[in-house]
């Protein structure tokens, strides 16, 4: 299994920190917010990563993350998005890269400290999403659940008005080599991008979507809100001034 760090588009809601430099290498407490999704990968043993990036400081991300060795990866690469067509667009990039593997796939602004070892090492075929349950389900893909089978979902909405749950679609993922096909046929949304909702809802549609929940803490911080609130949660989890004795 090999994966993939999503960190490209423009960073618009963080204006003008985004004029600076990309977002996922803001600061989140005591590292660059990059350096959060690609330790989850570290920690479940995928170690051969692909970071796509893009925009004007697309150049910043090689000092910062150099071969990635310093964060336990053997094995680093970048890709280059041109423009902003959306998370599908982005994870197109890394057909080649994966080379028929399946892939371990997190947006470069989310953090978690959940360990997803277990799902990575079980999996098979199809592909996986990871729930978390939320107090604004509206900003995130929400998954619909069956009335009767309270574990079967049968549809997943990209930001609905009226959520039909309290969980999130975080942003990470795992998909078989399927999803590049499904991504050729993907049209864009309303906003004009292709969506990775519309890859999950294929594969649910096909049978082969799993979910599990995410243990522990996860957020985005692609707003001022959530980026504060990553912030303040890795800065009490992690500052040696907070330490319990
Ligand atoms: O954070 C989880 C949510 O992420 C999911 O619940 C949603 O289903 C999913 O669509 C996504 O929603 P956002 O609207 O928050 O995604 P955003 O456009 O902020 O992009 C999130 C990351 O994806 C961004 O930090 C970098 C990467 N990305 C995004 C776009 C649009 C790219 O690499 N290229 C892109 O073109």
């Amino acid at each position: 299994m090999k994966g993939v760090v999503l960190a490209s588009g423009l960073g618009t809601r963080l204006m003008p920190l985004t004029a600076a430099t990309n977002k996922h290498l803001l600061p989140v407490f005591n590292q660059p917010m990059i350096f959060y999704p690609i330790q989850t990968l570290a920690k479940a043993g995928v170690d051969e990563v692909l970071v796509v990036t893009g925009g004007p400081h697309a150049g910043h991300f090689l000092p910062v993350l150099k071969n990635g060795k310093e964060l336990g990866l053997k094995h680093l690469e970048f890709a280059f998005q041109d423009g902003t067509g959306g998370i599908p667009a982005a994870l197109s990039l890394a057909e080649d890269f994966a080379d028929n593997d399946s892939l371990v796939v997190i947006l470069g602004d989310n953090t978690t400290d959940a360990d997803i070892s277990q799902a990575v090492a079980n999996f098979k075929n199809g592909a996986g999403i990871f729930l978390k349950k939320v107090s604004d389900p509206e900003r995130f893909g929400v998954p619909e659940f069956d009335s009767q089978d309270k574990t079967r979902i049968v549809k997943i909405e990209e930001k609905p008005t009226s959520p039909k749950s309290g969980f999130a679609v975080t942003g990470l993922y795992i998909y078989d080599n399927q999803v590049f096909d499904i991504i050729r046929t993907l049209k864009p949304s309303g906003r004009g991008e292709l969506e990775i909702t519309d890859v999950n809802n294929h594969y649910l549609k096909n049978g082969q979507l799993a979910w599990f929940e995410l243990e522990g803490f996860w957020s985005d911080a692609g707003t001022f809100d959530s980026l504060f609130f990553s912030n303040q949660y890795w800065a009490q989890k992690t500052s040696p001034n907070n330490k319990q004795d």
